[in-house]
């Protein structure tokens, strides 16, 4: 049977050579590698795939996907270069560390030193070691150099006293530009004052270094050098000053301290505005000679003489007719001025009643008296500047029951238009040094009066500094 091979092509050609066995093979091969090319690719079903031929049948959810891709590797590099930002520029939030002259230096945690993003420091804790004198307590803080300049602090007040000088309080923020008002932030035994604005207010006796990356303050003191020879130095004074900052308006010459009468006070106004700010306390005696020029009291008293200088007199005067002018009129003056003499009955009668009414020995009945009575010499009564009321309702009593009068409702209120203050307040006694008495008065002067009671001081407060 003869066999046919149609795909095979002939072997021989006409007038050709035969091919060779290589030759074959070679056509053979490629003709398979056509017909492979040819055939349709077989159907890729991968998961790839898939998405892929979905992507081309859906171009705009495709573009999509990319943009989001896009949005979210832009993010990704923003966060981490955002997180090495902050790594790098992060604030050292460490607690402060505190370097005073050759102390041992001491830390203050971060959150004391740093209130409404600006600086703060401790005013009480630099005060033994600046030979500054403290006093008052969380109302109010004053610290006095040996100048005798001063620096007077307010519980969360944006003004401090310097030397008279009202100034406002206003810093740049920690580690930033913005300069904003800053508070001063008192308890009993500390005084948290902005760092620059008290680098900026002393002028002499301390210098102060910062370092705002390490959070370290270093104080030295100045030293006064003698002829060259350096163990013979001395600590500078301290001078507080308020040359480089803008004083506000004193209070009195504030609007809101016009002062308004109900009675035609013209004929006082001369002695109400006349300042005495003479100090007489267990630390400034009098001592036995000194003795003013005194006048009769020719207002409301308990029979007795009572006297006082003319124009604390005068001032008395006019302020009990406002009194009356008011509906107040049950109140009299029970002691005035007292002489070195009578002041020395006085104390001697009550640390006698002391010890033998109460069985003390004589140093403590003097302590006990103390407490209330000046000792001869050092009585305000004896500058004739002060006096002591009572009214019929209290019996007379020269107590703390007075201070549920209408009397001393209305002098609380008043008293300092006329040059009068409070003299023993009840939250001065540790400065004072003498137990609350709502009874006593003295007289300062209208502005002086003014600002003791605006400022709720003491004279002592007060004076700081100008005695
Ligand atoms: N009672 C006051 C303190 C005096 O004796 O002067
Ligand atoms: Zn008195």
């Amino acid at each position: 049977m003869k066999k046919k091979n149609r795909s095979v092509p002939p072997l021989e050609e006409e007038g050709g050579e035969a091919l060779s066995f290589e030759e074959l093979a070679l056509l053979r091969k490629e003709g398979a590698q056509h017909r492979e090319e040819e055939a349709p690719a077989p159907y890729d079903t991968s998961d790839r795939a898939h998405l892929r031929r979905y992507m081309k049948r859906n171009p705009l959810l495709a573009g999509a996907v990319i943009v989001i891709l896009t949005a979210l590797v832009a993010l990704l590099i923003f966060g981490v270069v955002m997180l090495i930002n902050y790594l790098v520029n992060r604030p050292n939030t460490a607690d402060f560390t505190f370097t005073l002259g050759e102390e041992k230096p001491y830390t203050v945690p971060y959150e004391d030193s740093v209130r409404d993003g600006v600086l703060y420091v401790d005013l009480r804790s630099l005060a033994s070691f600046s030979d500054l004198t403290v006093s008052g307590s969380s109302a109010r803080m004053q610290f006095t150099a040996h100048g005798n300049t001063y620096l007077r602090f307010e519980q969360k007040s944006e003004v401090a006293v310097i030397n008279g000088d009202r100034v406002e309080m206003r810093v740049k923020e920690y580690r930033g530009e913005k300069t904003v008002p800053a508070k001063a932030y008192l308890t009993d035994t500390t005084c948290w004052v902005p760092y620059e604005f008290l680098v900026q207010t002393i002028s002499e006796g301390l210098l102060f270094r910062l370092d705002s990356e390490k959070n370290t303050i270093t104080v030295k003191r100045v030293y006064n050098v003698y002829n060259g020879d350096l163990e013979n130095k001395e600590a500078a004074d301290i001078l507080f000053s308020s040359s480089s900052l803008t004083p506000l308006p004193s209070l009195t010459e504030q609007p809101e301290y016009e002062y308004s009468y109900a009675i035609d006070v013209s004929a006082y106004l001369d002695s109400i505005t006349s300042e005495y700010l003479l100090l007489a306390n267990k630390q400034n005696p009098l001592g036995a000679t000194f003795s003013p020029t005194v006048v009769d009291l020719t207002c409301a008293t308990d029979g007795e003489r009572q006297r006082l200088q003319v124009d604390a007199a005068n001032a008395l005067s006019a302020m009990m007719l406002e009194m009356k002018q008011a509906g107040v009129d049950d109140i009299y003056v029970t002691s005035s001025y007292r002489s070195y003499s009578y002041q020395e009955n006085l104390y001697n009668k009550y640390v006698s009643d002391h010890m033998t009414q109460d069985g003390m020995s004589r140093e403590e009945a003097e302590a006990a008296a103390s407490a209330y009575s000046a000792r001869p010499g050092e009585s305000e009564h004896q500058t004739g500047l002060c006096l002591d009321f009572t009214t019929d309702s209290i019996g007379g009593a020269v107590a703390e029951v007075f201070e549920d009068t209408e009397a001393f409702e209305w002098l609380s209120q008043n008293a300092y238009k006329f040059g009068f203050i409070l003299r023993y307040p009840k939250d001065k006694v540790a400065i004072t040094q003498y137990d609350y008495e709502p009874w006593h008065y003295r007289f300062v002067g209208r502005e002086a009066a003014t600002e003791i009671y605006f400022g709720s001081l003491c004279l002592e407060e007060y004076l700081s500094g100008t005695t």
